[in-house]
């Protein structure tokens, strides 16, 4: 993962390199680093820990200089100390990195022989000291670079200074994005266009292999050879509001917040609110009609979206699917007969396990389509049919808006699926598509419940273990919900189809075991109410997440019991994911973690 940034210009830059870094921070956040070229040559600052500690280390030790680069780390290869934070430097040159080198233990090793000394335990280093040999050698920084290119194996974004070069940026990407900002009179590189939104909406995005060279008047974009190309320019709709909490005290409280208008957005793109008829958004052509088939992939929160899209699917289109997390898709080879239709779900569009099942998929000749919530993301450029989510910046590390756009998308586009191959009548479509746009309404009516989630939540901290189920379209809820509280507040957490409870689970339930079931009143309440009794009766402490309905039919008695109100079965997973967002939330706020960005995690993960 980490976040790249690098500026060629004529005011100083330090400042402007650590504004940029605070818009990456969602890429990673164990170190951060500048660097910049002053009179006294390339100097750096560097900081362990969130960014906060570097932007205080530069205040107490300002840095001069018109060109610089910058970066926030979420750590591969090495730990997260100064050491092997970026920039990495030597007496010619600093680089920034994205990414990893694969061969870099073998680089290394070369270049320990040629006499070369590391500072740092990274992969990273050995693109410093890799060009730097070739500069000894007599090349100039741009033939360095490309000589250095040439020799990496894996997938990377990189930005370089030189010493005694006050107007020269270069920047190459392979795998990890990178963007070029124009600004007039200075020139930006940067991992995604929110971290130039402050400079420029003026970008081009590079190309896999492609490299760029940069001074503050212009860019030459070059390809894997060598060979100056053109790349188009784009108006990037990165606006700087996002970084903006309001009044909420997170991120993810304010994003949970956001869901009734943002899933109404989303829901905008799919279906014709006035007709009722289903669509699909903007300029997308994909065709349903012939397909019977379909693989679907992600990661993450992403994957459980997906799974739950299994259900629409299947249900309402009769289309058999397939499933698998991306890192599994992507090495395990599937033979993908007779799958029409490959579909990827992914927030940021970047995550390096979906993005490789997406060109796995193609290669394999599949038309691919991917739900994607940042439109200028390589996913949304890669795929044959790039389908919207509008939950807009997603900053929160968790996800949760972009979860219930992802499921919004996916139930409208299973609805116009169902219409397209002749599955759902107009009348069925009319009906779905009214369900569907009660899902804002009945959002808001979830915050209801949010002072009896947060009194449950206090108890919540007293545990170490919680156990989730769910069956049908809840099932992948509570993998979800028990995603969402162990990545918050480090609660371990096991979500479990329900039926699967007797089969092992059932051994670790005792008075001390929180036990989260989410049942709506559908048809496979009364089993689901089976396993809560068998949860009851072994002591287990239950709350039971259902609707009016439920709450009546439940036998038994749980410890808690949020109900929500009686809604269509389409709409289920889209608002019960919001109690379970708000309880892993509270959990947190009172355990004291930090929720926004969690221990070990980050917002993009471009690393396998
Ligand atoms: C969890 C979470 C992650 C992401 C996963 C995929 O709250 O956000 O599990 O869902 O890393 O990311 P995207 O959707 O960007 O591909």
């Amino acid at each position: 993962m980490c976040g790249i940034i690098g500026i060629v210009g004529t005011n100083p830059v330090a400042h402007r390199l650590v504004e940029a870094l605070k818009r990456l921070e969602y890429r990673g956040y164990d170190s951060a680093g500048i660097a910049t070229l002053g009179p006294d040559g390339l100097d750096r600052r560097r900081a362990e820990g969130k960014l906060v500690n570097l932007e205080r280390f530069v205040g107490e030790n300002p840095l001069p200089g018109t060109i610089g680069i910058g970066h926030t780390r979420w750590a591969t290869h090495g730990v997260p100390t100064v050491r092997n934070a970026h920039p990495h430097a030597t007496q010619r040159l600093a680089v920034v990195h994205n990414g990893i080198i694969e061969n870099f233990r073998e680089l290394r090793a070369e270049l320990e022989r040629d006499g070369y000394r590391f500072e740092s335990d990274t992969d990273s280093e050995v693109v410093a000291v890799h060009a730097t040999r070739a500069m000894d050698r007599g090349a100039a920084p741009r033939e360095a670079v490309h000589t250095t290119l040439r020799r990496l194996e894996g997938a990377f974004s990189l930005a370089f200074i030189f010493a005694g070069e006050e107007n020269l940026l270069i920047g190459a990407r392979r795998g990890s994005p990178l963007a070029v900002g124009e600004g007039r009179g200075e020139m930006f590189l940067g991992s995604d266009a929110i971290a130039l939104s402050p400079f420029t909406d003026a970008i081009r995005y590079l190309e896999d292999g492609d490299w760029v060279v940069l001074d503050r008047d212009g860019a030459t974009i070059l390809d894997a050879e060598g060979r100056a190309v053109e790349r188009v320019l784009t108006r990037s709709v990165g606006k700087p509001f996002y970084v903006d909490k309001g009044n909420y005290r997170h991120f993810m409280q304010k994003e949970i917040y956001e869901q009734p208008e943002v899933v109404g957005h989303t829901l905008g793109a799919y279906v014709d609110m006035t007709s009722g008829r289903s669509r699909l958004p903007g300029e997308v052509a994909l065709d349903f009609g012939a397909v019977r088939r379909m693989a679907l992939s992600a990661c993450g929160t992403g994957y459980y979206a997906a799974l739950t899209g299994r259900y629409f699917f299947e249900r309402y289109a009769r289309i058999a699917c397939d499933l698998d997390v991306a890192s599994e898709f992507r090495y395990r080879e599937s033979p993908l007969d007779g799958v029409d239709l490959a579909l990827f779900v992914s927030q940021s569009g970047e995550t390096a396990d979906t993005l490789a099942s997406l060109r796995y998929a193609k290669a394999a000749g599949l038309k691919t389509a991917a739900i994607v919530n940042v439109p200028e993301s390589t996913i949304a450029r890669e795929a044959d049919a790039a389908l919207p989510t509008l939950a807009g910046p997603e900053i929160g590390v968790a996800s949760t808006k972009a979860f219930t756009c992802q499921l919004t998308a996916l139930a409208a586009l299973s609805v116009r699926a169902g219409v397209e191959r002749g599955r759902i009548s107009g009348a069925e479509e009319a009906e779905l598509t009214r369900a569907l746009s009660e899902a804002p309404r009945m959002i808001a009516e979830a915050f209801k419940l949010e002072s009896q989630i947060e009194a449950i939540a206090r108890e919540m901290t007293t545990h170490r273990h919680a156990l989730f189920l769910g069956r049908g379209s809840s099932f992948p809820l509570a993998l979800e919900g028990a995603l969402k509280l162990k990545e918050i507040s480090y609660i371990h957490a096991e979500g479990y189809a329900a039926g699967e409870l007797k089969h092992g689970p059932i051994a670790l339930i005792d008075e001390t075991m929180p036990v989260i079931v989410i049942a709506p009143y559908d048809g496979v309440f009364e089993k689901t109410v089976s396993n809560m009794q068998e949860v009851a009766a072994r002591g287990g402490r239950i709350i039971l997440v259902t609707d009016e309905k439920g709450a009546k039919a439940a036998p038994v008695a749980a410890a808690a019991t949020l109900v929500l109100p009686d809604m269509p079965e389409i709409l289920t997973p889209i608002v019960y994911a919001v109690p379970l967002q708000m309880l892993a939330y509270h959990t947190a706020v009172h355990m004291g973690t930090d929720v926004d960005q969690p221990r070990n995690l980050a917002k993009s993960v471009t690393v396998e």
